[in-house]
């Protein structure tokens, strides 16, 4: 058994199975090569995003090689019993801090390993699946706050799966595609408007899936999943979706199609009211607007135009 303790300092709430099938997907659905894939997770635990991930690309015939990393002997002796199983072609698993083994001289990104000659990551991924540590700013401590915030250049308050973004989107290459688990504070929040400006510039967002209070894991935050193509261009930039999921608990009484798991909704094209058991879920789709001083914006198309109306009532009014 892990001790609470141990995973409030190091962020380890493991993904569960579904929703680690749930991510390999949406990354999948991205996919098309005949060549090796490479694929990192950055802060591989006992290894559930690499197991997941493999076992769906074996499914479709790709060839592939898997590099994990992460800080817990423990979590990756376990992870290299896991990936055992795993044909693929090379599997590296690196026991260190991946955000202190990164260097960042003019961009140029290497990891090292204790004893093993250097890894270089720079560029070097086709793939990067996370859900990297989630570790509130009091539990990281002073210190360790202040080496990410000069390493990594984050003002303001510091954010470990920010680091943790930053270290990734260099390890990928262009057109490369990442799938990340993180909290989803910074979808919306002011202060967090330097790391949606950082997503917007380095990657053409395909997809956001906010999992709002759907508590599909065991984390202390509520997580957004984020599917991304690493692009060159920074300027340019095109419409994402969303999906935007949470338990209904505004009393609403209308009809609501019935679901076996919150997946069978994540799933469906459908929107609007679903129930799994006794609870119900408002499911909400659209296009997703980026606006990284105000937020993103991620409203259907009703919504879109509901809040278009009020905003031109209260210019009348200002102008008036
Ligand atoms: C949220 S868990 C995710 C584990 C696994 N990828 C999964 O999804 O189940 C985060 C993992 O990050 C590891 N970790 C924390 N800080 C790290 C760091 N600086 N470098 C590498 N791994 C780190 C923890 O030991 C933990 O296993």
């Amino acid at each position: 058994m892990r001790k609470v303790e141990e995973i409030k300092k190091t962020g380890a709430t493991f993904t569960p199975r579904p929703l680690a099938d749930f991510l390999s997907s949406r990354i999948m659905a991205q996919l098309s090569s005949d060549q090796c894939l490479s694929v990192l997770d950055p802060a591989c635990g006992d290894g559930e995003l690499l197991l997941s991930i493999s076992t769906q690309l074996a499914g479709m015939g790709y060839p592939f090689s898997l590099s994990g990393y992460d800080s817990n002997k423990r979590y990756l002796a376990s992870a290299q019993a896991r990936l055992q199983q795993v044909d693929s072609q090379h599997t590296t698993l690196i026991n260190g801090d991946f955000l202190d083994a990164i260097s960042l001289p003019d961009e140029q990104f290497s990891i090292g390993f204790d004893g093993v000659s250097q890894l270089h990551t720079n560029q070097l991924f086709d793939v990067i699946i996370a859900n990297p540590p989630y570790v509130r700013t009091q539990v990281l401590g002073s210190e360790n706050a202040q080496k990410l915030a000069q390493k990594f250049n984050l003002k303001g308050r510091v954010d470990l799966y920010y680091a943790f973004l930053i270290a990734m989107t260099n390890s990928l290459k262009d057109n490369g595609i990442i799938g990340v688990i993180t909290s989803n504070r910074y979808l919306s929040t002011k202060s967090r408007e330097s790391v949606r400006k950082f997503l917007t510039e380095n990657y053409s967002i395909v997809e956001l899936i906010d999992l709002g209070d759907t508590k599909l894991f065991d984390a202390a935050v509520l997580p957004a999943l984020l599917i991304g193509r690493r692009k060159k261009n920074r300027h340019l930039s095109s419409p994402a979706r969303f999906i935007k999921l949470y338990e209904e608990l505004n009393g609403y009484q209308g009809a609501c199609r019935s679901a076996t798991t919150v997946y069978d909704i994540l799933n469906t094209q459908d929107k609007g009211y679903f129930q799994v058991n006794e609870k119900r879920y408002k499911k909400t789709t659209g296009t997703l607007t980026f606006d990284t001083t105000n937020g993103w914006d991620m409203l259907s198309e009703a919504e879109t135009e509901w809040t278009g109306r009020i905003d031109a009532t209260a210019s009348c009014r200002k102008f008036g």
